[in-house]
């Protein structure tokens, strides 16, 4: 099995002098090829702050971060951008999408930033929308769209680029029980299909069920939990 993410012995300190903070202490984990792995903990713990690190978005403050074996916490910041736009997907709560843009030019634009342009990339955007159910929605504007459709669309853009890691930060918080079903069985798909590790922030029961693991983030340390536990202390 090959590791799309791992994060060893990182630490990640906000603030200094007497307001420093260990947000993450000394934690670590991996991530295979084809897992979808859902980190839980409480409101505050740092699960968007490891997401960011393990996504290139930001440093830690020491420890190591290797995305499809290659270090990363040290590259500069055009490097990371590039193994954001190359290898990595991001899916946020609030979607994101580009509000001038048709769903269709939204897919094409984060395609045109990975650096593919013309024909294979108006046929890879293409597809990739029919594959999310939004074959007949492609010229609409997110607007007219519907929070599952939106975030259908948003997670079109995060995998369009063949992206191997997909972080996705509370995917199904505006979602009703239907749509985040739906959700979670086109992250089963896209984990076991096209191999993408899929590593996702969730405070929602029905999330969890779907990951293959679940880690849980609290006072600075990372440990492995159960569903057995998450369902005990969320109940
Ligand atoms: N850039 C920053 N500078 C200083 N402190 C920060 C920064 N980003 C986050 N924090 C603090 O670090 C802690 C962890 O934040 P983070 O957003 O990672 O938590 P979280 O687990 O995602 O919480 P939630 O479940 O509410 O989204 C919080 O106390 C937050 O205020
Ligand atoms: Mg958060």
């Amino acid at each position: 099995m090959s590791v799309i993410l791992r994060l060893t012995d990182v630490v990640k300190v906000y603030g200094s002098g007497d307001s420093e903070v260990c947000i993450l202490n000394h934690v670590g984990m991996e991530l295979e090829a084809g897992e979808v792995v859902a980190v839980m903990g409480p409101s505050g713990a740092g699960k968007t702050t490891m997401l960011t690190i393990g996504g290139a978005l930001q440093r830690p403050t020491s420890g190591t971060v290797e995305v499809l074996g290659e270090e990363i916490q040290d590259l500069s910041q055009s490097q990371l951008s590039k193994v954001r736009r190359e290898k990595i997907g991001f899916v946020f709560q609030g979607f994101n999408l580009l509000q001038a843009l048709t769903c269709y030019e939204n897919v094409e634009y984060a395609l045109g930033l990975a650096g593919q342009h013309g024909k294979h990339a108006k046929e890879r955007a293409r597809n990739i929308l029919e594959l999310m159910g939004l074959g007949h929605r492609m010229d609409k504007y997110p607007k007219q769209l519907s929070g599952g459709e939106q975030q259908r669309v948003s997670i079109a853009r995060a995998i369009a680029n063949n992206a191997s890691l997909l972080l996705a930060d509370e995917p199904t918080a505006s979602l009703d029980e239907r749509r985040a079903n739906d959700l979670m069985g086109l992250f089963r798909a896209i984990a076991q299909d096209q191999g993408v590790g899929i590593l996702m922030v969730t405070h929602d029961l029905r999330a969890h069920r779907t990951a293959d693991r679940i880690l849980w983030l609290e006072g600075g340390d990372l440990r492995k939990t159960t569903h057995e536990e998450v369902a005990a202390h969320l109940a």
